[in-house]
């Protein structure tokens, strides 16, 4: 009895092999599949028959029906794929070009401001300067005091100061780094100090929250034309190998003499006539002039005797540089993050 139906189980799988290799559709192949394996299939039929032999023929029986069952079922798969395949290739080029390139990824940017901070600090670095930073919050003394901006001076009131405890404030400008630098460092010395400051003030070019840099050099012999070739130097690394300077007289507690500097306007070809420049053809980019003796001596230090030492100050607002160099108009659009305009640059 078990080896009638072993038999039969062969049989049954030679036949079911013919079929489904007959088969061009699914829809055949289906078909084959369950006229041998269905639930009323014919090798279905074979294994039903299995518990009613003799219990020492149903191993022998079982093994070879399980055979034929599995010998059909991978025939079946192969089958579906190559018929899946010719389907695919007989319905003309395929539509999927797997050649293609990607779909390119949503770029990120680095931000107009942090760009051109690290443009400034690359500029000083390579004229040998080193990076000093100090705290945002800021005793009166660092901030004001010891730049000889001493209590009822009238320039703290150019500057409107954040007041956050007696005699602590939100620093409104990076001059305190040079101080707290020259207490801890011996001349010479060559510095810039980038960071964020604080100012009453709102408009449009004028945000609470803002960017400058502050640069300090100490030597024992140092010039006003050192300090104008400098700063001549990173006006055109910044702005473009044209760029000119002009130094114009100015007033700063901490710098005697001082010069506010201007550079020529990037966006006038010809001398008048932008924008930008209001028509003027120059821009204001910075303060700056010779260390002031009294910020020398507020110091209490030996090494900054102002009989040895000179040195030269500026400072200037990283914003104001980045907007005047891609010519934005509104400083608040900076700080507003609208992917609009941030992609631009
Ligand atoms: N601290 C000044 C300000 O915020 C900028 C400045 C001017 C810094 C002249 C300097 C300097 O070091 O010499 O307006």
């Amino acid at each position: 009895m078990s080896d009638e139906l072993s038999t039969q189980a062969a049989d049954l799988a030679g036949k079911a092999g013919e079929a489904l290799r007959g088969a061009s559709s699914e829809a055949e192949l289906s078909a084959a599949k369950s006229h041998y394996l269905g639930k009323s299939g014919e090798i279905t039929a074979l294994l039903k028959a299995i518990p009613g032999l003799a219990p020492d023929q149903r191993r022998t029986a079982g093994r070879a029906i399980n055979e034929a069952k599995k010998s059909v079922e991978a025939l079946f798969v192969e089958r579906r794929t190559a018929i899946a395949d010719a389907a695919l290739s007989a319905s003309g080029p395929n539509p999927v070009d797997p050649s293609l390139p990607a779909r390119s990824p949503w770029q990120g940017h680095v931000h107009v401001i942090t760009q051109a901070w690290d443009d400034i600090c690359d500029i000083f670095s390579s004229m040998g300067y080193s990076i000093e930073e100090g705290p945002e919050v800021e005793t009166d003394w660092h901030c004001f005091e010891a730049l000889n901006i001493p209590q009822g001076h009238p320039a703290r009131e150019m500057q409107d100061t954040f007041y956050v405890d007696d005699g602590i404030v939100l620093r409104t400008h990076t001059s305190p780094v040079q101080v707290r630098t020259m207490l801890r460092k011996a001349p010479p010395l060559r510095v810039i100090c980038p960071g964020v400051v604080y100012r009453r003030d709102n408009d449009l070019t004028h945000t609470p929250m803002f960017h400058q840099v502050e640069g300090l050099l100490v030597d024992d012999r140092v010039t006003m034309a050192d300090l104008k070739g400098t700063l001549a130097e990173f006006a055109r690394a910044f702005f473009g190998p044209k760029t000119k300077v002009r130094f114009r007289a100015s007033y700063f507690p901490f710098t005697e003499p001082s010069a506010e500097v201007d550079v020529s306007c990037p966006f006038c070809t010809k001398a008048k006539g932008c924008r930008v420049c209001k028509d003027t053809g120059w821009l204001e980019i910075l303060g700056s002039g010779m260390v002031d003796p009294e910020v020398f001596k507020a110091l209490g230090r030996p090494e900054y005797d102002p009989n040895v030492v000179q040195g030269f100050a500026f400072g200037m607002g990283i914003d104001r540089l980045a907007m005047l160099r891609h010519g934005i108009g509104d400083l608040r659009l900076l700080f507003e993050n609208d992917v609009r305009l941030l992609e631009q640059f």
